[in-house]
């Protein structure tokens, strides 16, 4: 439903018998896919999912935006260095929905925001963002100092700021690194500002999935 909502066409709907009035309700722009009707195991087999969904439908995969159109009009954007687990990828594309977040920009070592299963962790709101992919960490960390942006790359490490003390700016950049490693030194001085998420004593750090909740919703709150 969020595909249809924001504009995408499917190719392909797979649905039960009994669902077909429901896709006379939801109107023309089903008009050009394929439909065809199907039992629960066929419905099943389609998803992977334990469940059979009463409609299933198939998108073609949305084209990546170019980070410069990205970063124009989007004020709100998190970047992702070497997030490569498809899992983590998709809870983060959910709480960035959630707290107003509308572009997310990869690394050429981030997982694919369109994996099936980062795109079922998301609840397929991933939809709903500006997605860019680039390599060139310099030339972004430069485009968006000149667009306005404050970066904020966020760490575990104890002489970083506390998140709690940031009072960000109207255009934001939230960073955030690995599972592994975190964020590279050279990431850390092209973001400019090193942000924390205080923890209990003796804890090493956050999975970067809930670190990004954590994140986005403490600035949202602060820009009112
Ligand atoms: C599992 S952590 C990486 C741990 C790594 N040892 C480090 O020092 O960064 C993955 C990512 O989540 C974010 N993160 C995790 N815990 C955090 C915290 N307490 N404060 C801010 N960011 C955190 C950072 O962006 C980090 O790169």
């Amino acid at each position: 439903m969020r595909a249809l909502e924001v504009g995408h066409v499917p190719e392909l709907i797979i649905c039960d018998e009994a669902a077909l009035p429901t896709l006379e309700g939801i109107g023309d722009h089903l008009s050009t896919a394929t439909v065809v009707t199907a039992d629960e195991a066929t419905r099943k087999a389609a998803t992977g999912l334990g469940v059979a969904l009463p409609i299933v439908a198939l998108f073609p995969k949305p084209p990546l935006v170019d980070h410069s159109e990205l970063i124009a009009r989007n004020d709100r954007i998190i970047i992702l260095s070497q997030v490569d687990n498809p899992t983590n990828v998709g809870a983060i594309v959910r709480s960035a929905a959630a707290f107003g977040f509308t572009g997310l920009v990869l690394d050429g070592e981030s997982s694919d925001p369109f994996a099936r299963r980062a795109l079922r962790v998301a609840m397929g709101t991933t939809f709903q963002l500006d997605i860019a992919r680039t390599g060139d960490a310099e030339e972004l960390f430069a485009t968006l100092r000149s667009a306005g942006f404050d970066s904020y790359a966020m760490t575990p490490a104890s002489d970083a700021v506390d998140l709690s003390g940031v009072k960000a700016g109207r255009r934001v950049a939230l960073v955030l690194g690995s599972e592994r490693d975190g964020l590279s030194d050279d990431w850390m001085r092209l973001a400019g500002h090193r942000v924390r998420i205080p923890m209990a004593a003796g804890v090493d750090s956050l999975n970067v999935a809930a670190a990004a909740a954590v994140a986005c919703y403490g600035l949202t709150r602060r820009n009112g």
